[in-house]
């Protein structure tokens, strides 16, 4: 699907705008010399990596052009001010500010291979299972995307009757009463997880971890080999499990962050929750949708999705000879951001009608060739373009 390898375009339509006031405050980046302007961005969807891409335009978009200093680009995905969803939403090529991330695993600090995908008016049907979870935003100014957990259970992989609860307090009598659900922010600013203070020491105890900042972000390391999971359990019953792989990696590190007894930071469902969970974002009606990710889908599904709409997840077949078979050609992606965590992300924008109709009868058409192409791999004709250039610089996601 889409890898959008975001690149500018060549400077010659570029027109240098001196009065433009970012709305960033505050970026992690210190530019020494640097300008606004307008220019032409192009987004490249890639569906297959054999293909050329497809080519969206966004006419006088603002860039920076940076001619010197330094940036951390620790932050992937797109909040509801993003410029690039205000254009694409104000041109008609989406129908709305709708975004959706898979961030996958395919950067360093996650170890895996997986890259994500990134849709701009829609999401990505084969990327999520049924049943989605709808939860409203916060208010604007706070993270807009917080839930509220309720449980986090530790399971050890072979033994069936191993399962404790972190909240529990006869597992963990050191606790005078159960603690209350707490609210925690979804984010990509850091990896591993930051949880409640109690909640922390009693993932300590039980799994034997202590501090450890070899990796500079605080992450907990176990003394001995735990092989388990931890499933947390958000208050309207949705569980997410990280799994065995990921809870304890190869050099022992778990993606739970050590906290101080006394530290006022929010609670953060991060990246590593992020590597298990579909995020779907309506910006329009300031409500957001978390599935279960499917981790690995060589196969892309951009669906449309309007604001007010609930996404639905590809009906897999049960036994489709594609899933025996496996599928020629690999999907490629773009890096994005290679600079900081060096996330993969494939990006497409789903073009969306505003008209009702139109919207229907595309749809129709579009699940009829999708399950065509299932059926048979049949790889559609695209239009090419050259691919973006590999030395391109990429463009830097902003935070909002
Ligand atoms: C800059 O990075 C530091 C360390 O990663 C982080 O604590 C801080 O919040 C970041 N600042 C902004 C504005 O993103
Ligand atoms: C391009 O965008 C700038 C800043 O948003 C605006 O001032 C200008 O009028 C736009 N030009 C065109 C041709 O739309
Ligand atoms: C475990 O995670 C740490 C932190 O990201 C990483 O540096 C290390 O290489 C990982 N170990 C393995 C064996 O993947
Ligand atoms: C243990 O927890 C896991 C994850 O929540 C769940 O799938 C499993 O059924 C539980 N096992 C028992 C015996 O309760
Ligand atoms: C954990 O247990 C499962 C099932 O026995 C096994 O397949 C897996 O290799 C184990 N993982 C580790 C890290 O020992
Ligand atoms: C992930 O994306 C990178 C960069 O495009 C690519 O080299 C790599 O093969 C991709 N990995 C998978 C598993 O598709």
């Amino acid at each position: 699907m889409a890898s959008l390898a975001f690149y500018l375009s060549a400077a010659v339509l570029f027109s240098e705008d001196k009065d433009y006031q970012s709305l960033d405050t505050a970026p992690n980046s210190t530019f020494d010399d640097s300008f606004f302007g307008q220019d032409t961005l192009r987004l490249y969807t890639h569906y297959f990596e054999t293909d050329g891409a497809w080519q969206t335009l966004i006419d006088n978009f603002t860039v920076e052009v940076v001619e010197e200093g330094s940036t951390v680009p620790g932050v992937v995905g797109m909040g509801s001010s993003s410029t690039v969803l205000d254009n694409l939403a104000a041109s008609n090529q989406i129908c709305g500010k709708m975004y959706s991330l898979y961030i996958g695993q395919g950067f360093d600090r996650a170890g895996g291979k997986v890259n994500g995908s990134n849709v701009f008016g829609g999401y990505d049907a084969g990327r999520f299972v049924d049943p989605v979870h709808k939860y409203a935003m916060s208010a604007a100014g706070t993270n807009q995307l917080s839930v509220r957990v309720k449980d986090i259970i530790v399971s050890e992989t072979n033994n069936a009757n191993s399962n404790v609860s972190l909240f529990d307090t006869v597992a963990f009598p050191s606790m005078s009463s159960r603690p209350d659900a707490f609210d925690a922010e979804i984010t990509t600013d850091q990896y591993p997880l930051s949880l409640p203070y109690e909640i922390t020491q009693n993932f300590i105890s039980h799994l034997d971890a202590e501090e450890d900042n070899t990796w500079g972000d605080n992450s907990l390391k176990v003394k001995n080999v735990f092989n388990g999971s931890l499933t947390i359990v958000l208050e309207d019953g949705f569980q997410v499990t990280i799994p065995p792989e990921v809870l304890v990696n190869a050099s022992n590190i778990t993606p739970i962050q050590s906290r101080a007894k006394d530290s006022k930071e929010p609670f953060y469902l991060s990246t590593t929750f992020l590597t298990q969970v579909y995020l779907m974002a309506d910006f329009e009606k300031q409500s957001f949708f978390l599935a279960t990710a499917v981790q690995k889908n060589n196969m892309v599904m951009p669906t449309p999705f309007c604001p007010g709409s609930t996404p639905t997840a590809y009906q897999r077949p049960n036994q489709g000879a594609f899933v025996k078979q496996g599928l020629i050609g690999a999907i490629v992606g773009g890096i994005l951001g290679g600079i900081g965590i060096g996330i993969c992300v494939y990006c497409f924008v789903a073009s969306c009608r505003r008209r009702v109709a139109e919207r229907r009868i595309e749809k129709r058409a579009e699940e009829g060739r999708k399950a065509a192409k299932m059926a048979q791999f049949e790889v559609e004709e695209v239009m090419e373009f050259d691919p973006p250039p590999k030395s391109a610089t990429p463009f830097f996601w902003k935070k909002r």
